[in-house]
Formats: C-alpha cells, structure tokens, sequence
C-alpha cells in the first residue's frame, strides 16, 4: 500500500524548517487553547508560520495562532507551538502525528504539551493544573495508525510510561512556589467540538477521568512511538458539563486561561529550566 506519510514527506517540513533557523532545540512546547499568551514570553523569536510549512497542517481554531516559535525562555532555547491541530477540524488521526514527527527530525528530545481542560473531578477547581500522569482514549482511532513508518518506532510500543515519571516529578516540584494549585490525574480525551454532555461527563468520571479535553493524547501518542519524553500540563479552564448546573462558554474557558496565564507561563518556564539539560 502506498503511504500517504512515509519518512520523506515529514523530511519536507522539517528540511524547510531547519533552512529557517540557525539553531536547533532540544526542548518543545505546544500550547493548547487560549495559553497562546505563553508565547509571548519567548525573547528573541524566530516564527515560522504553518502556511508556509511545507507538508505541514494549519490551525482552524481562533484561539491558536498558527505559528512554530524558536527563541528563549529563561535563557533555553525551545521550538514553541502556538496553536495545535485537533480531529474535530476535520484532520484525520494519521495526520496528527505530522508536528511531533516534524520535531523529532529537528532533534527534539521532549515535548511539554499545555491544555486547556474541563474539570471532572469534583476536587479540582477552576485554574488548576492538572499533571496528566495517563489517558484514557476510547473515541477514535490511534494517530499510529496504518503502515507503520519504521525510522520512527516499532509497529507495536509501550504506553506505560508515556507521561514521562522524571519529568512528571520536576512539575510536582515546580509547583511548590509557583501560585498554582497542581493536580496529577488521568486526562480522557473527547472528540469535540462539542462540550461533552452531563452524562458523559459521569460516565468519565467512572471510567476514571479527572480531566476532559479534546487534543493532547494524539501528540503523547507520537512522541511516545518515537522515543520522546512526555510532559502534559492540563488547565483546567470550567468545570466539565453538569458539575455545576449551568451552561458552558467559550469565554469562560478564555477568562479562567487569561487569569492563570501568567503564573502558568513562570511555572513552564521554571520546568525548561530544570529539564532542558
Ligand atoms: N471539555 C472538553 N474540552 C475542553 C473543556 C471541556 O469541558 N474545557 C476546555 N476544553
């Protein structure tokens, strides 16, 4: 069978990529919904639109720029993601693997990746960070799917310690000090673009999600196939559907992002300078 995304087709973006910049990091970071903000911390950049990237995907959503960021947080140098690819934009899963793919021929070694995420465990609050420690992924089918491209990883591959442990106890550490309140939960990847329904939300919570979101698990998934360390931070931006009686907006998901935007953005800063060694 002819593969639509044999190993030259992600050497296209990245050989573009690398004729952009004069430095490669080994550290990246992908920002979810409205944690754009993020990026502006980042000195000296070098931006890269999506459009331009060749073989690359672009970002539908309002809220995700549609830019890779090479510049420095706290003296690290990191490609930054501002703006992600999702499946409810239509993507199929087997391209979702295109950014982690991309970055791993760029010699990337390990990927932070932020969320924004509703909250299903009634312990959580609002501008929480959520450690995501594990998923749970029953809806759709694996971005690893179809013919298995060997340079990347084996055709069958361990998930157990997909969200790096090391990496997972640097942000435990990071969060002592840092004005935020950490969790450390198992993130359930919905489809979207929908809100989930109250009863979805408590069959998640009995199938032993803390948080709900709808991205995230295709990129742990890739990088994990490929050998990269892992670390998810999930925001948790609303409480998820019937956890409290009311509507969901889109607005309160921005608002509870654009409050803990700054907190977030020197809690990952203090974690690149910990793990980016
Ligand atoms: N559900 C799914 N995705 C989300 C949510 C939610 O409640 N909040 C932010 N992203």
């Amino acid at each position: 069978m002819q593969y639509r995304f044999d190993y030259e087709y992600f050497q296209k973006s990245a050989d573009y990529i690398r004729s952009k910049v004069s430095r490669l990091p080994k550290t990246a970071l992908i920002l979810g919904s409205s944690l754009g903000p993020l990026a502006k911390t980042i000195k000296d950049p070098v931006v890269i639109d999506y459009k331009d990237i060749p073989n690359f995907l672009l970002s539908t959503v309002k809220s995700h720029a549609g830019k890779m960021i090479f510049g420095e947080i706290e003296g690290h140098y990191v490609l930054c993601m501002s703006g992600r690819f999702h499946s409810y934009e239509g993507y199929d899963f087997e391209q979702l693997v295109i950014p982690i793919r991309v970055m791993k021929l760029l010699g990337i070694e390990r990927v932070i990746l932020t969320n924004a995420s509703g909250g299903v465990n009634k312990d959580y609050n609002v501008g929480d960070i959520m450690i995501i420690k594990d998923h749970i992924k029953l809806n759709g089918s694996s971005p690893l799917r179809g013919p298995n491209v060997e340079e990347f990883g084996p055709r069958f591959f361990d998930v157990t310690y997909m969200y790096t442990p090391a990496l997972r106890q640097v942000a435990r550490e990071c969060g002592e000090g840092s004005g935020l309140t950490i969790q450390e939960g198992v993130y359930m990847f919905m489809p979207g673009p929908q809100f989930e329904t109250p009863a979805e939300i408590r069959a998640i919570r009995t199938l032993g999600g803390d948080a709900v979101g709808m991205s995230t698990v295709t990129e742990a998934l890739t990088a994990a196939h490929c050998g990269m360390d892992v670390l998810g931070l999930a925001v948790i931006t609303n409480m998820a559907a019937g956890v409290l009686d009311r509507a969901l907006t889109t607005e309160e998901v921005t608002d509870a992002a654009n409050l803990v935007a700054e907190r977030f953005s020197g809690y990952v800063a203090e974690i690149i300078k910990r793990i980016d060694k």
